[in-house]
């Protein structure tokens, strides 16, 4: 069923019949893209200030379109701003409509001259990413920071460290804490590179083929804060490369922190006991009163799969796209939007977990057996001058032997152990002590006191520079 509002639509001039009723729902993007308000409003007071310029508008003009945008944007705050389902098909045509109801289209008429909403769809997306991402690159900060005092309170506390989920060595809880910091840094590092990326300015490249009436791209570029200016028209309006580079570096980032999450809810089963997660980020069961339930870690580990899908998803919709635009390219809007929401929320909500975790040294200490000190075993007779092939398995006999007696590895009488060699003596004695162990990583990156906190240093020069 089509309806006679074609006429209405900025570009109806040439159409004779309106659009199907169905085709307006399904060709809007205002229901995602209204969050780009205020960026599409700095979009085009830069654009006029260009166009003021070029002596296309007067500078009377100027402070016109100026001012009524700002009353747009006010109206956008406020919830005043009235939506015609109908006919507003996007952010750029219901603040242009808006501009005009405010100044007149005489002059709101001026603005667009040159102008595509294909380059300013793309400038829209680039301003409000860049905040967006500013905002989450400080709460990735506020989360490292979380991490170090936390690392720094629990420095001694000692638990098993895994490997393939087995007990394999002793580590600090901390150094397990700061993996996961490490892992964010390394996020953070690399968020440098996408920011810098999408800051290349499209504004000035016309629907794809440029600007006829020489307009100034140097200056809009900087008048709107980006570094440069995109080199070339055709791909300006094609380029969504910088949605790619945020859904990629963001499902990275969640499998980070899914990766913690999943680490929590293990630790904090009755099997582990290690930790547990505070009420205000755990829910109950409908059904069974004794549960505590970690969703916020589990909800988390589960977005995680929503942001790769983004991300794989938006690549097919380009990978086909023939030059310049195409309406397809409207579909780079929602995954955007939604991702760096999820994002942001689940960095907070890690940052809140990580803060207020209750975690029970007493019971990791209790997870702590000797065999966890066979290699430390090896090592000791290493320092008696034997290759290390050689101690790995003696100190394999020394589990064996252990398992023959129905005893721990410590518990071994001195002389069972000198039938395996007689290089042991009894100073062994002293190798089977977990703090020990783990004081003995001494090398950079290890499990060390000293080793934690120089790493606690190195994210905190990181985060405060
Ligand atoms: N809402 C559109 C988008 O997100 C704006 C560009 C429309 N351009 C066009 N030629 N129809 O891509």
């Amino acid at each position: 069923m089509a309806s006679d509002s074609a006429s209405t639509f900025l570009w109806g001039g040439r159409f004779s019949s309106g659009l199907d009723d169905l085709m307006i729902q399904f060709n809007e993007s205002l229901s995602f893209d209204k969050c780009l308000c205020h960026a599409d409003i700095r979009g085009s007071i830069t654009f006029a200030r260009a166009l003021q310029k070029l002596n296309i508008i007067t500078e009377d003009e100027l402070n016109q379109i100026t001012t009524g945008l700002k009353k747009v944007g006010e109206e956008w705050d406020n919830g005043t701003i009235v939506i015609n389902p109908k006919s507003d098909e996007d952010i750029h045509t219901i603040n242009e409509r808006r501009l005009g109801e405010i100044i007149g289209t005489q002059v709101a008429g001026k603005l667009h001259t040159g102008r595509s909403r294909n380059e300013q769809v793309s400038v829209d997306m680039r301003l409000w990413a860049r905040s967006q991402l500013e905002d989450i690159s400080s709460t990735l900060k506020e989360a490292l920071k979380v991490f170090t005092a936390k690392a720094k309170v629990t420095l001694p506390v000692l638990m098993p460290g895994y490997t393939h989920l087995q007990r394999a060595q002793p580590v600090r809880f901390s150094h397990w804490l700061l993996s996961h910091a490490t892992f964010i840094l390394g996020d953070l590092q690399r968020l440098s590179g996408v920011q810098e990326r999408v800051a290349s300015c499209p504004l000035g490249v016309g629907a794809l083929a440029g600007n006829p009436f020489g307009i100034d791209r140097d200056f809009m570029a900087k008048d709107l804060g980006f570094p440069s200016v995109h080199p070339n028209s055709l791909a300006a309006v094609a380029d969504r490369d910088f949605v790619v580079d945020i859904l990629q570096w963001a499902s990275l980032l969640m499998v980070h922190l899914s990766r913690l999450s999943e680490d929590l809810i293990l630790f904090s089963t009755a099997e582990f006991g290690f930790v547990q997660v505070a009420d205000a980020y755990s829910t109950g069961s409908s059904l069974m009163p004794q549960k505590k339930n970690p969703d916020s870690l589990e909800l988390i580990r589960g977005k995680t799969g929503r942001v790769m899908g983004q991300s794989s998803g938006f690549l097919s919709s380009l990978k086909s796209l023939p030059t310049s635009y195409n309406k397809d390219l409207q579909e780079s809007v929602e995954p955007l939007v939604d991702c760096l929401k999820t994002v942001s929320d689940c960095v907070k909500i890690t940052t809140g977990v990580v803060a207020t975790l209750d975690i029970r040294p007493e019971k990791m200490k209790a997870a702590l057996t000797a065999d966890m000190l066979a290699t430390d075993v090896a090592d000791y007779l290493v320092l008696k001058g034997v290759p290390f092939r050689e101690t790995h398995h003696m100190a394999g006999s020394v589990v064996r032997k252990a398992e023959e007696q129905s005893c721990s590895i410590s518990e071994l009488s001195l002389d069972h152990l000198k039938e395996i060699t007689p290089l042991f003596e009894a100073d062994i004695k002293d190798v089977f002590d977990f703090e020990r162990s783990v004081e003995k990583r001494t090398s950079k990156g290890g499990t060390s006191k000293a080793c934690v906190l120089e790493q606690i240093d190195s994210i905190e020069a990181f985060v405060s520079k």
